[in-house]
């Protein structure tokens, strides 16, 4: 790669058109990591007045904390949205269950791990609230559900590029939408709440509106509340040669999980089924296992020790983490009985595109053997 300058430019770009193609929509916004995706989508619906402070949003009750701080930290009401034990996501029934009590004017849905429960019946069940649709998407690049990619079901969605996802930019990530407003608001988001990442159309039709009509001022007009969450050329030429490999890698990481969860769900006496033969294409970058007992997951994190790398599954129950205590009362709010189930009964293993055979087979042995 050649590149006259090292900050955001022509590589960017040019990532940025091709993972629009690649998830079959319009717009794709580029930027330094999913938490920064999770933060500019925010922050754009709040500038462009979709969402006002104080409105209530719900979002997944088993997600990643920088799902939800954003919500936290713009000034919005999270409410946890519990998920189902048997894909780990939320349905259009705990959905249900939620905002008829506690009415929302967003969903900020997480699809975990490459699973999603009934999202097509979601999307129809947020239209008839009029609730804002919006997907994390950073754990479920390239899964297929109906014909349709997770990320295309609402609004927009948010990617993650970080090392260990379905790919990676070493740290980035990404918003994708076809809303020609939003798009545009998050080019301001993502740099200082100016221009200068716009059409030519684009940036006179602010400058009108703003009365900005000098080039000497127009370089430093900043005309909403943004940060800096801008990636750089290596990140792009990164992006774009990963995307050559990407139905490569998302194809072996279904067969390494069809091969291992095939094997280790068996054992039903020790762990909860996982569904996933309603999604047309599985694109996960972890294996998840919920074990039937406390003492389960605790001799398995003991005979895992210096073999399997494992991890508690995502971030568990938010609404049990110490920040998330901090700033709200959990007390007059119903538990999410499924997803403390999983924070205190998970855990999971990555699904390396390069797993071996023999190293997979070691691992069902571990997660099968009589001693566990
Ligand atoms: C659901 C979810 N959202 C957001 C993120 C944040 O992505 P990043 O690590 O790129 O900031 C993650 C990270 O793993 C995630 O799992």
């Amino acid at each position: 790669m050649h590149a006259d300058k090292l900050s955001i430019g022509k590589e960017c770009r040019r990532f940025e058109n091709r993972f629009a193609q690649y998830q079959g929509r319009k717009h794709c916004i580029f930027v330094n990591s999913g938490s920064s995706a999770n933060l500019a989508l925010i922050q754009a619906l709040l500038n462009l007045g979709r969402l006002r402070k104080g409105d209530r949003v719900g979002f997944s009750a088993l997600t990643w904390s920088t799902n939800v701080m954003p919500l936290i930290q713009l000034g919005l009401t999270p409410v946890p949205i519990d998920i189902e034990l048997d894909t780990l996501n939320v349905s259009s029934h705990t959905l249900a269950a939620r905002i008829t009590r506690y009415p929302i004017k967003a969903l900020f849905l997480t699809n975990l791990l490459g699973f999603c429960h009934d999202i097509d019946i979601i999307a129809h069940l947020c239209k008839k609230h009029n609730v804002i649709l919006i997907e994390d998407n950073c754990e479920s690049l390239g899964t297929v559900y109906k014909g349709k990619k997770l990320g295309n079901y609402g609004l927009a969605a948010t990617f993650s590029f970080y090392v260990g996802h379905h790919m990676s930019t070493i740290e980035g990530g990404a918003v994708v939408t076809d809303d020609d407003e939003l798009a545009t608001m998050l080019h301001l988001v993502r740099a200082h709440g100016w221009d200068r990442n716009l059409t030519e159309e684009k940036q006179m039709i602010l400058r009108v509106k703003h009365n900005v009509n000098s080039t000497f001022y127009s370089r430093y007009t900043f005309y909403d509340l943004g940060y800096n969450l801008r990636t750089t050329e290596i990140q792009g030429f990164l992006g774009n040669n990963q995307l050559q490999y990407i139905n490569r890698i998302i194809s072996s990481r279904q067969k390494n999980f069809f091969y291992m969860a095939k094997a280790i769900f068996a054992r039903s006496d020790l762990y909860y089924p996982i569904r996933f033969d309603h999604i047309d294409t599985v694109s996960n970058f972890a294996v998840p296992v919920i074990c039937r007992a406390r003492a389960i997951r605790d001799r398995l994190v003991a005979a895992c020790d210096g073999k399997v790398e494992i991890r508690p599954i995502v971030g568990g129950d938010m609404t049990s983490q110490p920040f998330f205590h901090k700033y709200f009362s959990t007390a007059n709010l119903p538990h999410p009985v499924n997803a403390k189930l999983v924070h205190e009964q998970g855990l999971y293993f990555g699904n390396n595109p390069e797993l071996t055979k023999k190293e997979m087979d070691s691992i069902i042995r571990i997660f099968t053997s009589d001693k566990i």
